[in-house]
């Protein structure tokens, strides 16, 4: 009998191999997939027309960025309350709803955690302006005094990831300047302070609130980051432990937090966003009482280059052994420079320190080269995630007139840095003119798309043979029919430096060719899928093919 637990979602048979383990993940950023209400602002009735789409194309489950009540000052990881929904994206009975449509499709639901921090406008902040030094409700962040004659100075030499300094003076209720408080991203953006029970229990309580309503996983924003050293001393480079990163007490609220997702009939995935330069440390938050798996940032950051590449995916194939977590496989997100944009520059590696206006790009080559990493990642063993408008080989957009750029990353470093508005570009689904069916007519979305972006549109690409997303869709079908793919072992081939080349099991096998000259088709062998036709009977430069052995 097909059980299901009181949220809608089957409860697991005990042998039965756990979903995220292979499953491909789509990342949904709400307020730029599909405009349902027409204001300009994607929203969920947007994201609900489109879930035959979604189904169509082959995912496993969609990771939502936060879609609750913000101020948006960062995208809306600048949560203000995280039982409502921004009202520019719907209500919470209309999620309850996609959750249970998207279920229907065999489609599961992430929602997004943000642990670090709150909104300047949550109720918590506000309470803890308004109650002054010392107070309890104050206590939940990092307010300390300042230092210098007046508390003039900032209490640490911090620096916020979005540029500037980590702290904001706050004026007190009688008018004086007063305390500072910490922020590691946005001035809008408080930390909250992990060594406050409230803070521990009512993030339970918000993953309760959203497991209940049959989300299937949480997707935790900056996860090494929330527990900081209570002496906040100054980040030299040989601190260690470091004061605000992969601190060890992080390690116990992620154990507390597979304990719960553990509770339910059909356990709750926990997807770590963790940062970390050092694989052996990355993969402590995947031992079996913790997060379930993490983002690969590793591969994602490496540059289209085989020995990279090839190291890239072996250290961190070593790394998730001993802890028997599947690796994840990403190529861009919310936060990333487009693939095809990345693929098509000289320096095809992605560092945030490095992004600028103004870089030259090949975008045909980098077309190419995104299509052979997309068959690449969906042949790797383990889970993989695509980030909206990934399968339709949009680029990065980077006109964008400064003056409608809201991301506070360009904002906060004067403009020297782009910011990731670029990648986050309203998507096209139809039509020959901006919206592109992302609104309706004659309604501007609230980041302006550009003039040549029909060809990048659905409907578009829908029949194409050679389209990008005809590549994702006959791949991500293929994977679900591959025995092989998705989770499981894979072993080297024997082959040039400059070719990758694997199988995954017995008759599966992947070539992706990183050299200047056609590559050598290995014998018996059948093509299943190539990301650029073959030329005769060679594998071309910056391409990749499926291959069963027969
Ligand atoms: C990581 C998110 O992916 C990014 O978009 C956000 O700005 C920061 N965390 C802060 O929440
Ligand atoms: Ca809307």
């Amino acid at each position: 009998m097909h059980r299901t637990d009181s949220a809608g979602l089957p409860a697991a048979a005990p042998a039965a191999p756990a979903w995220w383990r292979g499953a491909a993940i789509y990342q949904v950023y709400v307020r730029s997939f599909a405009d349902g209400n027409g204001d300009g602002i994607g929203d969920l009735a947007g994201v609900r027309a489109h879930l035959p789409y979604l189904a169509e194309l082959g995912v496993d489950a969609l990771w939502f960025n936060p879609w609750y009540a913000s101020p948006m000052a960062d995208g809306g990881y600048d949560v203000a309350d995280y039982r409502r929904i921004d009202p520019a994206f719907g209500t919470l009975a209309e999620a309850e709803k996609l959750i249970a449509e998207a279920l229907d499709l065999g489609i599961r639901t992430i929602v997004d955690i943000v642990p670090n921090h709150v909104s300047q406008a949550h109720a918590w902040f506000v309470q803890a302006l308004a109650a002054g030094p010392g107070s309890a409700a104050r206590a939940r962040f990092w307010f300390r005094d300042g230092r210098g004659e007046h508390g003039e100075l900032p209490p640490n030499a911090w620096p916020s990831q979005f540029g500037g300094a980590a702290w904001t003076r706050v004026t007190e209720p009688d008018g004086t300047p007063g305390q500072w408080y910490l922020h590691r991203f946005a001035p809008e953006q408080p930390d909250l302070n992990w060594e406050n029970p409230q803070v521990r229990q009512e993030h339970e309580e918000v993953l309760r609130f959203w497991f209940d309503r049959g989300a299937a996983g949480v997707r935790i924003d900056s996860a090494a980051e929330v527990v900081k050293d209570p002496a906040l001393p100054d980040f030299t480079p040989d601190r260690d432990p470091h004061p605000y990163l992969d601190r060890d007490g992080v390690h116990d609220i992620y154990r507390s937090w597979r304990r719960l997702a553990d509770s339910y009939p059909q356990p709750r995935a926990l997807i770590g966003e963790v940062w970390l330069p050092d694989p052996a440390r990355f993969a402590r938050y995947l031992r079996p009482d913790e997060l379930h798996t993490a983002f690969n940032f590793g591969f994602l950051a490496c540059p289209w280059d085989a020995e990279r590449l090839r190291e890239a995916i072996g250290t961190t194939l070593a790394a998730h052994a001993p802890v028997g977590a599947p690796a994840t496989w990403v190529l861009a997100n919310h936060d990333i420079t487009r693939t095809v944009t990345r693929y098509g520059r000289a320096d095809t590696a992605f560092d945030f320190a490095t992004k600028r206006f103004g870089i030259a790009t090949d975008l045909a080559l980098g077309t190419r080269r995104a299509r052979a990493a997309a068959l690449l990642t969906l042949a790797l063993p383990g889970s993989v995630y695509l980030y909206q408008g990934e399968e339709l080989g949009l680029p990065e957009v980077e006109d964008i007139p400064a003056d409608r750029i809201e991301d506070p990353m360009h904002h906060r470093t004067g403009g020297r840095d782009p910011g990731r508005d670029g990648c986050r570009v309203p998507l096209p689904w139809s039509g020959s003119t901006a919206p592109y069916g992302f609104s309706p007519t004659e309604i501007e979305p609230w980041l302006p798309q550009p003039t040549d972006w029909a060809r990048y549109s659905v409907a578009a690409q829908d029949q194409a043979s050679d389209s990008m997303l005809t590549l994702y869709r006959t791949a991500l079908h293929l994977r679900r029919t591959e025995p092989a793919l998705g989770d499981g072992p894979m072993n080297w081939l024997k082959s040039d430096p400059q070719v990758l080349a694997f199988t995954r099991g017995t008759e599966f096998s992947c070539l992706v060719n990183l050299s200047d000259t056609p590559a050598p088709l290995p014998a018996d062998s059948v093509v299943l899928l190539t990301s650029a036709p073959l030329d005769e009977d060679l594998l071309p430069p910056d391409t990749a093919v499926w291959l069963r052995t027969v």
